[in-house]
Parts: C-alpha cells; structure tokens; sequence
C-alpha cells in the first residue's frame, strides 16, 4: 500500500473486538516504535504492554485518579492568552466537536460508554504505555511521539485499530505507583490497540484535514 494511503488509513478507533492481538503482531508494532528517530540513537523509550487483569486494574486506577489529577493539572498550568490564532483553533475544536456529536447521535451511539472510554482505553485488548526517561532538553519528549505514530502506522498496516489516550499523562503518578515502575519514568501517553469494530459508528467518525496550503508557508 501507498504510505500515503496508510497514513489517511489510520484513524482513531474507539470500539474493539475483544480478540487478544498474538504478541507477535504487538512486538512487530513496538518494533516500527523503535525504529523513530531520536536523539543520538539514545532510544530513551520504555514501552509498557497492559493485558489482561494488569490492564483492568490500569483502567480502575485512571477511572479513581483522573479528575483530581486533572483538577491538579489545571492548577498548575497558565491560562493561554486569547489571540486571533487561539480564537482560530478554538472555532475548530467547537466545529469538530459539534459534526462528531451530531454524527454519533444520529446513529444512536452509545454516548456514556464513548465518554468512559477515555478513561478505559476504549475497552482495547491491549494498551501500550510510551515512557520516556527524563532528559534536560525536550529531545526525549519529541522522539516518544515520532515512536507513537510509528507503532500506530504499524498497527495500520496489520488490520488494527489504535487509539491515543491522553487520561495515561494525567495519571501517571497513580499509574507509576499501581505497576511499580520507575519514579523517573515520564509516561508520555498510552495507545490503546485491537481488532477494529468496522461497522460501529462511533469508528465511523467522519475526518478531515485543512487543504495543506492552507496551513503552510512556502518561502523559495
Ligand atoms: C495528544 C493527543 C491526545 C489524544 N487523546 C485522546 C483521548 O484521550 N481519547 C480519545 O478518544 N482520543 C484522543 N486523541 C485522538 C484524537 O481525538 C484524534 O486523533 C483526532 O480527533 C483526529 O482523528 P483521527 O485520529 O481519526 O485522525 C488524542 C490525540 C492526540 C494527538
């Protein structure tokens, strides 16, 4: 397949078989991760594979955690000044939002269990956490997400589903504690993975993309 096609093929999915992957199939996808460029070739990446029991108790500790983890967050952080760009990206956010709830609701999706699954990883067989050792610059940080996109694309090609799961980054403190991993480790996000449900329509979605002219600046 084209890797343009494969890319555009990727999409959020938010309903899954309940089919375990073959590890296999798993360590081929962490395999592609591996492979991201990153800062001299350190690989400062820890993948966390969750299954099973280990993945149900994940999901109960996000569930308890994530709003006074997410309150905490709020805290902490400076409120962005408003400016023509952020109005701009705001009006995106409320349209996206507004046709994807349209869409779900006139195909009688299941709203609850959407909204829960961000705090379950979408109900996936299997959930990979990407952690990342800390470093001084941001370089660690950057290569993390070229490894998520490279195991996403991965899981693409072998008839997969993936989904982001940003609720990973809000907990991890809670997160770190439950599987015993190293307190240095920052839990980038997690990537939940598993044999789509095609036909449901909440993996019907529909998606779009500016025009790629409208969001580049050429300068010769
Ligand atoms: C940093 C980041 C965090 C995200 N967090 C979530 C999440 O918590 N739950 C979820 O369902 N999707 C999450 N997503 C997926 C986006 O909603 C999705 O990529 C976007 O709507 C575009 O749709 P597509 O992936 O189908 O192209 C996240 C994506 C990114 C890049």
């Amino acid at each position: 397949m084209d890797i343009l096609e494969l890319i555009k093929e990727r999409k959020s999915i938010r309903c899954f078989k309940p089919d375990i992957p073959a590890r296999e199939v798993v360590l081929e996808c962490l395999e592609a991760a591996s492979w991201a460029p990153n800062p001299t070739s350190q690989q400062p990446w820890q993948f966390i594979v969750l299954t099973g029991d280990t993945l149900k108790k994940v999901c109960d500790v996000i569930q308890k955690n994530y709003a006074a983890a997410a309150a905490q967050k709020a805290q902490g952080e400076t409120e962005q000044p408003k400016n023509d760009i952020t109005e701009i990206l705001e009006k995106r956010k409320k349209d996206n939002f507004a046709e994807m709830i349209s869409f779900l609701q006139e195909n009688n999706a299941d709203m609850q269990a959407i909204g829960e699954g961000n705090f379950n990883f979408h109900r996936a067989p299997v959930a990979v956490l990407f952690g990342v050792w800390p470093c001084k610059d941001q370089n660690y940080l950057k290569s993390i997400v070229a490894a998520m996109q490279n195991f996403m694309l991965m899981a693409t090609a072998r008839g997969m589903g993936t989904c982001w799961a940003n609720a990973v980054s809000i907990c991890q403190d809670a997160i770190k504690k439950c599987l015993n991993l190293h307190g240095e480790l920052i839990l980038v996000d997690g990537v939940a993975i598993g044999y789509p449900v095609a036909d449901e329509p909440v993996n019907k979605i529909p998606r779009h993309r500016l025009a790629v002219e409208e969001v580049t600046i050429w300068h010769n």
